[in-house]
């Protein structure tokens, strides 16, 4: 049985095999009303990735001619490898690269449904369940959603990166329930909410833009979801507990920062242009240096600042761990900017039009049920 860190009794937890803990008469009626505003609301964001009142994923994009983000975006591009490439060439290896970085955003939406999902089989409590249950059939669109869009620009995903891969099977997998909350509704969830808000700002592509932004006004929910957990249970933690969370949070930080993007597992893109994918690394590595690196970190939405700024406004990170992470940002800069992500002001926004279409479509479904009702 795992060892649980646990303060507030909505995150109690069984094992994973004890479903007749579920069957338990008293368990129904011990349901946290925590969870309840941000379950509601789903009705509020909902969206579907099959229908146009929504995402259009019709609209007209060129290739061969536009790059899905701005040329100086991409790392390679700014290296000795755009020495090697002709215009056209270098579109191409943009979208491949965007082929690859977004075949594993899907990979981690999937990562998302299956953690959700498991959090369901581990969750006494049935509203903190519902919740679970509620994320998992969000994160379950956001999958549909990005196939769609892979599907439309390019066919087949991309295989996962190795580090993504073994981040996300420790999460799906591990029975504790700290590491699933900080792994993916703080981390992860801050990962994806910095590249969807890069992307927002950034893409030509308005397929692109529209399905982040929807995808986003359900993320913003499940980092509350994260932040709400913080909030419950790190002041109460004891110092070996303390030490527990905020190293692992660290640790899982440095993989991210060091090895989520790399060379050596985009060597699939690179061999479409004769380029050795050692070569493709090393004349990165001349041109992005740990300045580049912090230069980078100053963006609002960069995505290790979203995940930096997550960590420090939950109380994980200390004065023990804080010099990891002031090598790269200033935290004090950080602290002083108040607990909002980016994504989180897009997100409001998209809540507004949802609503509109929402409340259309059930205009239109009451009077198709009046009219086979009258037939
Ligand atoms: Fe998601
Ligand atoms: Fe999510």
């Amino acid at each position: 049985m795992a060892q649980q860190i646990t303060y507030d009794k909505a995150y109690d937890t069984v094992a994973p095999e004890d479903f007749p803990a579920m069957l338990q008469v008293a368990r129904y009626g011990r349901r946290t009303d925590a969870f309840d505003g941000i379950i509601s609301a789903t009705h509020d964001h909902f969206w579907d990735p099959l229908d146009k009142n929504y995402i259009d994923f019709d609209q007209p994009f060129d290739m061969e001619t536009t790059p899905i983000v701005p040329q100086e975006m991409v790392v390679e591009l700014r290296s000795a490898v755009a020495d090697r490439l002709d215009e056209r060439q270098k579109i191409q290896l943009s979208n491949d690269v965007m082929h690859w970085s977004i075949s594993n955003l899907l990979h981690g939406e999937q990562g998302a449904l299956s953690l959700s999902a498991s959090l369901c089989h581990i969750l006494l409590d049935p509203g903190a369940q519902e919740y679970a249950a509620n994320q998992a059939r969000e994160e379950a669109r956001h999958v549909a959603g990005f196939t769609r869009y892979i599907a439309c620009r390019w066919g087949e995903p991309l295989p996962v990166g190795k580090t993504i891969a073994t981040v996300l099977d420790d999460l799906v997998s591990t029975q504790e329930v700290y590491k699933k909350i900080v792994g993916m509704q703080m981390l992860i969830e801050g990962l994806a909410m910095g590249s969807f808000a890069t992307l927002n700002a950034k893409t030509n592509d308005p397929v692109l833009r529209r399905l982040v932004q929807l995808v986003m006004s359900d993320e913003a929910f499940h980092h509350r979801f994260g932040r709400l957990w913080a909030a419950k249970t790190i002041r109460h933690l004891s110092p070996d507990e303390h030490k527990k969370v905020e190293d692992w949070s660290a640790q899982i930080f440095q993989t991210l920062l060091f090895n989520l993007i790399n060379a050596e597992q985009k060597q699939v893109i690179y061999a479409k242009y004769g380029l050795d994918w050692q070569w493709v690394r090393d004349a990165v590595k001349e041109t992005f240096t740990d300045d580049d690196r912090r230069d980078q970190l100053k963006e609002s939405t960069n995505i290790f600042r979203v995940l930096i700024k997550t960590l420090l406004h939950a109380g994980i990170i200390t004065q023990r761990t804080a010099p990891l992470y002031a090598v790269w940002v200033d935290m004090k800069e950080l602290e002083a900017e108040g607990d909002g992500i980016p994504g989180d002001v897009v997100a409001e926004e998209m809540l507004v039009v949802l609503r509109e279409i929402n409340a259309k479509r059930k205009r239109i479904v009451s009077k198709d049920v009046a009219a086979a009702a009258a037939s």
